[in-house]
Formats: C-alpha cells, sequence, structure tokens
C-alpha cells in the first residue's frame, strides 16, 4: 500500500521520547518536522536526532512551549512522552488544536482528567491512541491469537504486573531530570499499570462487550528505596530516611462485568530481574510468562493436549510456530532488534498508520482512559485500607454495543489474516 506523508511533532526528548522519534522516523512516510521539551539541551539533542536522519530533505524546528508548536507547525499528530501527570493535559491541548495523537504510557492521576480526555476526543473527532508497545509484543499477541481461536476456553482470570527494578531511576530523578522521583515521593498505588493491562484488556474484549466494574489495591511499606540509597549513595545523601509515600508492592485486584478477575502487581523499589509476569487462563488451559526467560518464553497447559497432565510445556518449542502471530511472521519484525525486541516498531507503524489513513487506532481514548484510570482508582482503594473502588463507564454504556472496530493488520480486536499475504484465511 503506498504510503501517505504525515506530520508527526515529538514532545518530551527525555530517554524515551527521543529513542521512540528515531524509530518513527524509520517508518515510511513519517516526517518529523518539530521537537519540544522543557530542558533546551534536549531539545537540540531532539533537532540533532532529526538531522542525522532526514537526509537533509525537511528542516526541524525546536521547541520549549507545545502550544507555540502547535501554532508553527503543519502537523497532522503528535507523539507524547512527557511525564505522567503533564501526559493528559498535553493531549487535551493537541485535539483541540486539531491534531490526532499518540500518548505515552502511564497512569492518571484523576477520573476527571480521563473524562476530559475522552469527551475532547469525541468532540473534536481527533483520536488519542495509548502507545502501549507491549500489546504488540510477541508472546502477548500468539496468545491474543490463540484466545481469539478458543484454545484456552472461556477465560476465567489474567495476572500481570509491571516488576521492574528501578531504584536508580526513582531515586536520581532530581540528578538525571526524570520524572518518576515525585510520584514515588507523593503518590501511594498502581503508579503504572497498562504494560500488562494493556494485552489483558483486549484478550478480554474490555469496552467491546465486557469492563472493567471495580478494583480493590493494597500497597505494602516502602523500604526498598532508603535501603538503594544507603548502599549507593550513603547516610548523607538528602533522601535517605525520606518517608516514601508509595509501596514498596501494591497489589491490585480488578473485576469484569462478565465475570472475569485479573491481578496486577506494581513493583519497582526492590531488586528483581524484570518481569511482567503475564497469565491468561482459561477453561481449557493457561499460559504463563516465564521471568526473565531468553527468548520470551512461556509455559503452558492445555487440558487434553499436553503430553503429561499437571505439567508444564515450554511454549517456544511445541506452539510458538503454530500460534505466532502474522505480525510477528514477518521477516522485517522477527529481524527488527531495536525497541524491546520489536515491539516499540510495531506500536508505532500502528500509530502511524492511523494517522496517515486519519483512521480509527487499534488502541482508542476508551481504552486509553479505561487504563489509565486504574491509578487514580488504585490510589483511592490503597487510601480507603483497599476498599472496592467503581470503574467510571467512559463509553457511557456503549460498551454493550459498540461502532465497528478498523480492521487490519495491527487490529487488536481480531486478528485479521486478510491483511497478510501467504496466510490462511
Ligand atoms: N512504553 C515504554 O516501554 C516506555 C519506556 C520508558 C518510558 N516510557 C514512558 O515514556 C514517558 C517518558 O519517559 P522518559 O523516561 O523519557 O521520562 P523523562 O522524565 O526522562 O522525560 C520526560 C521529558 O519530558 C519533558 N517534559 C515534561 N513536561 C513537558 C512539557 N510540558 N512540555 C515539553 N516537554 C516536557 C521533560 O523535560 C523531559 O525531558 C513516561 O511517561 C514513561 O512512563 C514508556
Amino acid at each position: 500500500m503506498e504510503q501517505k506523508t504525515c506530520r508527526i511533532g515529538c514532545i518530551g526528548m527525555g530517554g524515551r521520547g527521543r529513542g521512540m522519534m528515531e524509530m518513527l522516523m524509520s517508518v515510511p512516510g513519517v516526517i518529523v518536522p518539530a521537537v519540544c521539551d522543557l530542558v533546551e539541551e534536549r531539545i537540540d539533542n531532539g533537532i540533532k536526532s532529526v538531522k542525522e536522519r532526514n537526509n537533509g530533505e525537511y528542516e526541524v524546528h525546536g521547541y520549549s512551549d507545545y502550544k507555540t508548536m502547535f501554532e508553527m507547525e503543519d502537523l497532522d499528530a503528535v507523539y507524547v512522552a512527557t511525564t505522567w501527570i503533564t501526559h493528559i493535559h498535553i493531549a487535551i491541548d493537541a485535539m483541540k488544536a486539531g491534531l490526532h495523537v499518540g500518548l505515552e504510557v502511564g497512569g492518571a492521576a484523576s477520573i476527571d482528567e480521563c473524562f476530559q480526555l475522552v469527551r475532547t476526543s469525541e468532540e473534536t473527532g481527533k483520536f488519542c491512541m495509548l502507545m502501549e508497545n507491549c500489546c504488540y509484543d510477541r508472546k502477548e499477541m500468539a496468545t491474543l491469537n490463540m484466545v481469539k481461536q478458543g484454545i484456552f476456553g472461556e477465560i476465567i482470570h489474567c495476572e500481570g504486573g509491571y516488576r521492574h527494578d528501578l531504584r536508580d531511576e526513582i531515586v536520581l530523578g532530581r540528578e538525571n531530570i526524570h520524572g518518576r522521583l515525585v510520584n514515588f515521593m507523593h503518590r501511594n498505588g498502581e503508579l503504572y499499570p497498562t504494560h500488562e493491562i494493556g494485552p489483558i484488556a483486549k484478550v478480554l474484549d474490555i469496552n467491546r462487550g465486557n469492563r472493567f466494574v471495580s478494583l480493590v489495591s493494597m500497597s505494602s511499606k516502602s523500604k526498598g528505596l532508603n535501603e538503594w540509597i544507603k548502599n549507593n549513595k550513603g547516610t548523607d545523601y538528602d533522601l535517605y530516611g525520606y518517608d516514601w509515600c508509595c509501596g514498596d508492592i501494591t497489589t491490585t485486584i480488578i473485576k469484569c462485568a462478565n465475570g472475569e478477575t485479573i491481578t496486577i502487581n506494581h513493583d519497582c523499589c526492590l531488586p528483581r530481574p524484570y518481569s511482567r509476569e503475564f497469565m491468561v487462563q482459561g477453561t481449557k488451559g493457561l499460559i504463563k510468562e516465564v521471568e526473565s526467560a531468553v527468548g520470551d518464553d512461556a509455559v503452558i497447559y492445555l487440558d487434553g493436549i499436553s503430553e503429561e497432565a499437571h505439567s508444564w510445556e515450554y511454549f517456544n518449542e511445541k506452539y510458538r510456530a503454530k500460534y505466532e502471530h502474522p505480525l510477528w511472521r514477518e521477516d522485517d519484525t522477527v529481524n527488527f532488534v531495536g525497541g524491546h525486541g520489536g515491539m516499540d516498531y510495531l506500536i508505532l507503524a500502528a500509530f502511524a498508520e492511523s494517522v496517515q489513513l486519519d483512521a480509527k487506532p487499534p488502541i482508542d481514548v476508551y481504552d486509553t482512559a479505561t487504563w489509565m484510570v486504574i491509578t487514580a482508582l488504585s490510589e483511592e482503594s490503597v487510601a480507603k485500607g483497599g476498599a472496592p473502588v467503581t470503574f467510571p463507564d467512559f463509553t457511557d454504556g456503549k460498551w454493550v454495543e459498540r461502532e465497528p472496530y478498523r480492521r487490519g493488520r495491527y487490529c487488536l480486536d481480531e486478528i485479521c489474516l486478510d491483511y497478510f499475504e501467504g496466510e490462511e484465511k
């Protein structure tokens, strides 16, 4: 398909924003004519990155105020990779300025800002797509494929987590101008739910025939950051002994309208290997991420199909070839080494395609608000000692009968085989 050119401005030139912008420029048809950050050095670095990649084919301008950027530039969309408490406000302003939005991940600070996000998208006709790259990771996509084929039967329970030792990134937020620090100082709850909840929500058809109804959330005590400071910065460091608001581990249980339960864990302040703990379990079996496995592996058990009763099998060995999502069968994806092993490129390509076609994105504003609001609800539940908190329905009841999603290669509501050459229809 011929690629229409689209012009995407990039806001937030920290490590994530700049890295993703560089990759975005490798998506056919994408032009990045403007970058924005509050820090001058980061604007300069962003401009340099664009110039190193655009072969002098177009000019690139830098801005410290995104609203000025909206006024001065002729853009189709923006990619926003700022901080958790600025994302939604920038997205709202961008849609009001007539731009589609790709929003980096993070949790919302309030229910109200999520409603504003949804209403602005509805009123302006501009989309806001959460850039939840984990929806496009290999094992999550294969699992989605298997769920859609009914391999696990009826889904009953899912689990996930963001288990990532970020102690240095959090504590050194002032030295490195990083946004996480203030959140861990002042907020207690599930601060980063979307890496695991995005793929789970797509597995469970959330906002399309199903919805999150309520959650309960509890946080542990906070010891990990002070222990890290003592061992790495010494007890004279001014944050040593700080009364950190965020518990080291926050556990949240979500109940869905169709009866499923989901458990998620936020775990960034203790020493441990990375894991998203992805698990999907149904009446016929389950798949479960193997923590820190080489090659993105998982274990699986299928009733009556697995060779030995009550025994795990390795997903890669026996099932991957059969159930790989067609996007991951393609050479250019599998051989793509950058950006979390390929999923970053896929989400950028999905975003760019929606901008180019001026069409619905695979993760829409209802998904975005529903996944992000978990943070605000979790904070409320934690503050009330783990009390149940109900989810707002951002669709205003339309979840029982929604307009159709857009089918395509990047669709996360269906595996659209007819969009892939050589796949059996
Ligand atoms: N999807 C992923 O795998 C992934 C990975 C890393 C980070 N992230 C997300 O990406 C976002 C950015 O992460 P990071 O590590 O680069 O964070 P960061 O804090 O290092 O960078 C944020 C940048 O945004 C700038 N900024 C803040 N407010 C701004 C405003 N109003 N206008 C313009 N610029 C502004 C800051 O100056 C900073 O340079 C975060 O939300 C993070 O959660 C996602």
